[in-house]
């Protein structure tokens, strides 16, 4: 096997026979076409160590008996995705953090007329920027990324970046009864507060699997938060390594290094890509874990194979720039948004794309109509080219991870901690936290803007920005 050539079972095997392998930049972008992905109904066996192993029916994936495929795009280079849809259901594709053409993003009404039956939508776009992204739909969105429908989506440097293996990990919870089975996951008493959560965690649709990595090599986790609801509290393991990227972006301030006692959350939609240098003794392991409730459990476990490449960090230059215009922020006009609760009151309407009848959020104290209500005017608009600084207030007890798309942001202060100054898409606003966050409006179009939590989407916090 080369040493960049890994695949994590079926999960990397793309569509249209590519080879969407977990591995790496030795793939010429040459070998691509167009990509062509369908949803569809399917079943997954999930081993539940202590308790058994169940095929679970009625998922969403892209794959048969499969979680939905790593997707490798270039930074730079034109990309064409055909999205057909398998479902009976109506649907969107979204690609979450890519700095993309408006009319691209994926957001029904918005930007683009959901997605019927066995219909095609062909998405294409250049991403302006290398790193660790994601992709889910954004029209029937609880239901088909509750699901399964999650994938990663990882847009790699143009030039080798130096890593012996690129490891994808794509965390996400299934909620399942005691036989296996799909319980429901939009519950109106979870809606209301922090969300429902699943009872069985995975990673790449397997529960604590353990990856073969080279000996003494030096590996790229990228590990991407995609349930719709629980942030991960993660730990990692005693060995060297450093984090090397935030929400797709190189990080500028460093974040240190999480352990049981001081882990680090990542919440719905955020990405965190990890350098770690692998011990030299072969058959050695090392677990990442995760706080889930009371109980610690693995999320991943690195076992090393084969002599040591006797790799060092320091061999690792940093990541290069993405080409991220930066906020003027001296000269930036201030906008603030309220995240909040509102009193029950009627369901939005979401067309073709899925409403449970209720409303439990708000943004500025207004519940969002609708993903099908027309003229409905945007939260903020920004003028093309000029900076902003947003302030985002979080009037609630519980947590939002609130995602722009189209733009990326840097957080600048909150009332509550410090924050590190890394670009970013999503950011995780704590109980009645205010956080400042500036940007360059320099995208044109309609941008989706809404907490992660997706049933708090889909009651009301939700709306999006003009950028004109
Ligand atoms: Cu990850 Cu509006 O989405
Ligand atoms: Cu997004
Ligand atoms: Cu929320």
């Amino acid at each position: 096997m080369n040493r960049r050539q890994f695949l994590l079972g079926s999960g990397a095997v793309g569509a249209a026979g590519l080879t969407l392998a977990a591995g790496g930049s030795q793939f010429l972008a040459a070998e691509r076409g167009p990509i062509s992905l369908r949803s569809r109904m399917t079943s997954h066996v999930f081993n539940r160590p202590g308790v058994g192993s169940f095929e679970t029916q009625g998922l969403i994936s892209l794959a048969d008996k499969a979680p939905p495929p790593v997707v490798r795009l270039t930074q730079g280079e034109r990309a064409v995705i055909r999205m057909t849809n398998g479902l009976e259901d109506y649907t969107t594709m979204h690609w979450h953090g890519i700095r993309l053409p408006n009319a691209m993003d994926g957001v029904p009404y918005l930007t683009q007329f959901p997605i019927g039956q066995d219909e095609t939508f062909e998405y294409a776009y250049t991403p302006p920027d290398a790193g660790t992204y994601w992709y889910h739909p954004h029209c029937m969105t609880m239901n088909q990324m509750a699901l399964g429908l999650t994938g990663l989506l990882i847009v790699e440097e143009p030039e080798d970046v130096g890593f012996d293996l690129d490891v994808p990990l794509n965390l996400k919870d299934f909620r399942l009864d005691a036989e296996g089975q799909l319980r429901p996951f939009f519950t109106p008493r979870g809606a209301a507060r922090g969300g429902t959560l699943g009872n069985v965690s995975t990673t790449n649709w397997s529960v604590e699997p353990i990856y073969d990595v080279p000996s003494g090599g030096l590996v790229r986790l990228r590990f991407a938060a995609t349930d719709t609801t629980r942030i991960y509290k993660l730990a990692f393991p005693d060995v060297p390594g450093r984090i090397i990227a935030w929400d797709g972006h190189p990080v500028e301030e460093n974040i240190a290094w999480p352990t049981a006692d001081k882990p680090l959350w990542l919440g719905p939609g955020q990405r965190m890509d990890v350098a770690l240098r692998v011990p030299d003794s072969e058959g050695s392991e090392v677990s990442f874990t995760g706080q889930f409730g009371t109980s610690q459990r693995t999320v991943v476990t690195l076992r090393a194979t084969g002599a040591s490449r006797r790799r060092d960090l320091a061999e690792l230059k940093p990541l290069p720039r993405n080409p991220i215009a930066e906020p003027d922020v001296a000269n930036a006009e201030i906008r603030q948004l309220v995240f909040g609760w509102t009193p029950d009151g009627k369901g939005a309407n979401n067309g073709l794309c899925g409403s449970y009848g209720y409303t439990f959020w708000s943004i500025d104290r207004s519940p969002w109509p609708g993903d099908a209500v027309e003229g409905v005017g945007p939260l903020a608009t920004l003028e093309l080219g000029k900076s902003y600084i947003l302030r985002l207030k979080n009037e609630s007890p519980n947590l939002h991870p609130i995602h722009l798309h189209g733009l990326v942001f840097k957080p600048l202060r909150s009332n509550q901690r410090q924050l590190p100054g890394n670009y970013t898409d999503t950011i995780l606003l704590m109980k009645n936290e205010v956080v400042d966050i500036a940007l360059k409006a320099d995208n044109p179009g309609d941008w989706a803007f809404h907490c992660h939590v997706i049933e708090h989407q889909k009651t009301g916090l939700a709306g999006y920005i003009r950028v004109a």
